[in-house]
């Protein structure tokens, strides 16, 4: 091939295998809530053009949204979708269904809020891993206002019914199509709050030094693992940043992410996503002098590692994947400007600036729409 007509191909526009699931690139979709559901926690039908409408932007593959994993105390808002109904395992069925014929990989992300839940369909009160009151208040996008309560510590039987409703929900997953499932460890939810110290005050295995915080977060993972198997897809997202924290960073710094990493690769995962909630991977990635965090996923965990934070920028992003920090990128905001990235970056087409307007006064699909036919008669 002649010099001028060499085209450049980005580099995450190349194919990628995760965890056995062929991916047309490397570039997700990150999970977004969209309080969307009717209320019931059914997936609706405007949730599955949403969803479709980034398989036909050509990503790769789709996360969804933290859904809801029982019927007690996982929930987190309003309108929150679940996997726990037969009606939500149906809605979810077509709507994976709708994404495959579009060309895309779907996984669904799993969520337990824990002491964040904002509004609960099944129960009044709020259970953690210790009475802590939780930083911040609830978010009005979401449909929250005002405080957080405090959460009832959970007793060893609340524990072992958070994990059972996890691995219930992979098992329903795994039975709608989705490709994988992703456990939400991330952002301040119900995982993260036994990895962070102040929220985690207990004096059993299941609390103390990282070793014994980070256990809860693997019974998940071996739980899920018992009920569907050593091939089924299944990640885990983590961040030192909380949706209610950006400045917390792991205490023990390097020596906390070896021992979170290892722990969990050898519990099963297959595969690692960093999350920079509320700050850009550039200001969340540094955990030691001249180590990145997902660097060190990669080197500790021998797994693939999904970046995440502000890699709408595809300078960024072309250097998170040429300079060996990861393996995938995931977009949040970006995919909601242009559910179409990937096809925009490979032909190099102009790229819009988030607008929180997208987002306000509510996070749901029915105000993005809203919102991009206000954006199309100006
Ligand atoms: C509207 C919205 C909803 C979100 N909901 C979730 C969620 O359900 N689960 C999750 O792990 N992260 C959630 N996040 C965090 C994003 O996945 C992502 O980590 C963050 O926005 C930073 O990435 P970005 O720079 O690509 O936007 C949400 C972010 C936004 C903007």
């Amino acid at each position: 091939m002649s010099q001028d007509t060499h085209i450049k191909i980005h580099p995450l526009l190349t194919s990628f295998s995760l965890a056995g699931i062929p991916l047309k690139n490397r570039v997700a979709v990150a999970p977004m809530s969209r309080v969307s559901t009717s209320g019931d926690g059914v997936p609706t039908e405007k949730m599955r053009d949403y969803y479709t409408s980034f398989a036909k932007g050509q990503f790769g593959m789709i996360i969804t949204e933290g859904t809801y994993t029982d019927q007690a105390q996982s929930q987190a808002y309003a309108h929150q979708p679940g996997i726990v109904t037969q009606a939500q395992i149906q809605a979810w069925r077509t709507l994976v269904q709708s994404v495959h014929t579009a060309g895309a990989s779907i996984f669904l992300q799993l969520m337990h809020a824990g002491a964040l839940s904002q509004e609960n369909h099944y129960r009044t009160h709020t259970l953690a891993p210790s009475a802590v009151l939780p930083k911040g208040e609830k978010m009005p996008e979401y449909g929250g206002q005002g405080p957080f309560s405090v959460p009832e510590a959970m007793s060893e039987k609340h524990i072992l019914e958070a994990i059972e409703g996890f691995a219930q929900s992979a098992v329903n997953a795994r039975d709608a199509g989705f490709d994988g499932v992703e456990v939400h460890g991330a952002n301040g939810y119900l995982l993260d709050q036994f990895i962070t110290n102040y929220t985690n005050r207990r004096t059993d295995r299941y609390g103390g030094s990282i070793k014994g915080r980070i256990r809860f977060a693997v019974e998940v993972v071996e739980a899920i693992r018992l009920a569907v198997g050593k091939e089924y897809p299944l990640g885990m997202r983590l961040s030192q940043t909380k949706v209610n924290d950006f400045v917390y960073r792991w205490p023990g710094g390097q020596k906390d992410g070896e021992v979170i990493f290892s722990a969990l690769a050898e519990a099963g995962v297959s595969y690692l996503h960093l999350a920079s909630e509320g700050r850009d991977w550039r200001k969340t990635a540094s955990i030691a002098d001249g180590v990145t965090i997902t660097q060190l996923a990669r080197k500790v965990a021998h797994i693939p590692v999904i970046a995440n934070g502000g890699m709408h920028d595809p300078s960024l992003a072309e250097q998170i994947i040429n300079e060996g920090h990861a393996d995938m990128i995931s977009l949040a905001r970006g995919a909601l400007v242009h559910a179409d990235w990937p096809q925009r970056v490979a032909q190099g087409l102009a790229l819009e600036a988030f607008d929180p307007e997208i987002l306000h006064p509510r996070a749901t699909i029915e105000n993005a729409l809203r919102w991009r036919t206000l954006r199309e008669r100006h």
